[in-house]
């Protein structure tokens, strides 16, 4: 068997990070991965984060399994983390969740969960979208489509279009939207336009999913929180995958959540029993360690308030990078307005740069960004903007 297969081809994004690390040039500049870096460039470790560990390293006293769908206290906690206190989902008890290998893991569990229990449902995903959302859902077994979503002339939200396609979407089909810091364009849309994505959906009788793998990144837990919740209305379902890897760093640790929100508690009670079907048939149960570090936080005051200062001291470090990022290739004289990186949101802007400009960054002056022009907003640091903003006007 093995001699007769071909290789795969290589990740969109790992794929550039073998090539960066592979690259002898100590001045090499990665913007390629989905990691939050610090000013020095390193992604540490949250000192919220390390507090919980040395408490699990001194109080823990067994590795026994979790149950399917992880600790009673994880969904404890990312219930109310999504949906905020008194949310009319979480007060009708229709909303459960189970902790998943990260928001990849979760967005898998959806998938296998909607090709077993409706095998002819289509994936509907943005244009462009994370490379890893078609994958994840053609492994699945689900046919997957896209939307339109993004204007290359406006570098915005290519909305009438997504509308016109929206309407025409068969009925029973499942969309997948980004819940902010939409990977790979930075542009969300506005909490209008979410109102009327939520009407189109739900008059359709589609069913969202919602990828919230950012929450946090955008303007705050809350906030983000408030345009996607447009979706969740009395009595309609969803799906919403979350991720802890950016929020709390726990990249490694693997630690997600899906959740599904069903008419009424008895419905997502059966769903729920499907959901840990579908787990106990991929990976059985999570790994603990990511979601005892996520309850932990959530659920004691201190540490929470201690986090949230600290995820905001990154989305600000971003939202900071972004403005001089923009002002850096102004002031190098690059045509064309790059006001619109200070209005995308998260990790992500989408540069417009050409595979061969990005190709051109790498051979001449190592630096590494994915081939749709992608950059990771969160690698710039004050002492690497100029070099990046020189390297950039030099291939365009
Ligand atoms: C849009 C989107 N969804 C989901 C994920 C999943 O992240 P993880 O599996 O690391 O939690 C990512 C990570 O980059 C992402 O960008």
């Amino acid at each position: 068997m093995f001699d007769s297969i071909e290789r795969a081809p290589a990740d969109a994004t790992m794929g550039v990070a073998e090539a960066f690390n592979q690259d002898p040039n100590p001045h090499k500049i990665n913007l390629s991965m989905g990691v939050f870096k610090d000013e020095g460039g390193n992604t540490s470790i949250l000192p919220s984060v390390k507090e919980v560990e040395s408490r699990i390293f001194r109080e823990e006293t067994t590795k026994t399994y979790s149950g399917i769908e992880g600790f009673p206290a994880f969904s404890k906690a990312v219930l109310p983390f999504i949906f905020g206190e008194n949310h009319e989902a979480l007060a009708n008890n229709r909303a459960v969740t189970a902790h998943t290998p990260g928001g990849s893991g979760a967005l898998r569990v959806v998938g296998d969960f909607i090709y077993k229990n409706s095998p002819a449902t289509t994936m509907w995903v943005s244009d462009p979208t994370w490379a890893a959302h078609i994958q994840i859902f053609k492994a699945a077994g689900l046919t997957v489509n896209q939307y339109p979503y993004f204007d290359v002339q406006t570098n915005g939200l290519a909305f009438e279009k997504m509308m016109s396609l929206l309407q025409i979407i068969p009925a029973g089909d499942a969309v997948l939207l980004h819940g902010c810091c939409h990977n790979p364009t930075g542009v969300d849309p506005t909490l209008e336009q979410w109102k009327q994505i939520a009407d189109v959906i739900h008059e359709r009788g589609l069913l969202p999913v919602i990828d919230f793998a950012y929450q946090g990144f955008s303007r705050g837990i809350r906030e983000d929180a408030t345009g996607p919740l447009e979706l969740i209305r009395p009595g309609k379902e969803a799906f919403i995958c979350g991720s802890f890897s950016k929020n709390f760093a726990l990249y490694n640790e693997r630690t997600g959540s899906v959740t599904a929100v069903a008419a009424n508690e008895r419905a997502a009670e059966v769903v729920m029993s499907q959901v840990k079907y579908t787990i106990r048939s991929i990976y059985s149960s999570p790994p603990a360690h990511g979601g005892i570090i996520v309850s932990t936080i959530l659920n004691d005051p201190i540490l929470r308030k201690q986090w949230e200062g600290e995820l905001k001291q990154m989305r600000d470090r971003i939202n900071d990078m972004r403005q001089l990022l923009a002002e850096t290739l102004m002031a190098k004289g690059i045509p064309g307005d790059s006001s619109f990186i200070t209005q995308q949101k998260g990790m992500f802007s989408f540069s417009g740069l050409t595979p061969e400009q990005v190709q051109r960054l790498r051979d001449e002056h190592a630096i590494y960004i994915i081939a749709n022009g992608r950059i990771n907003v969160a690698a710039i640091t004050p002492s690497n903007v100029i070099p990046i903003c020189d390297a950039i006007a030099k291939v365009i």
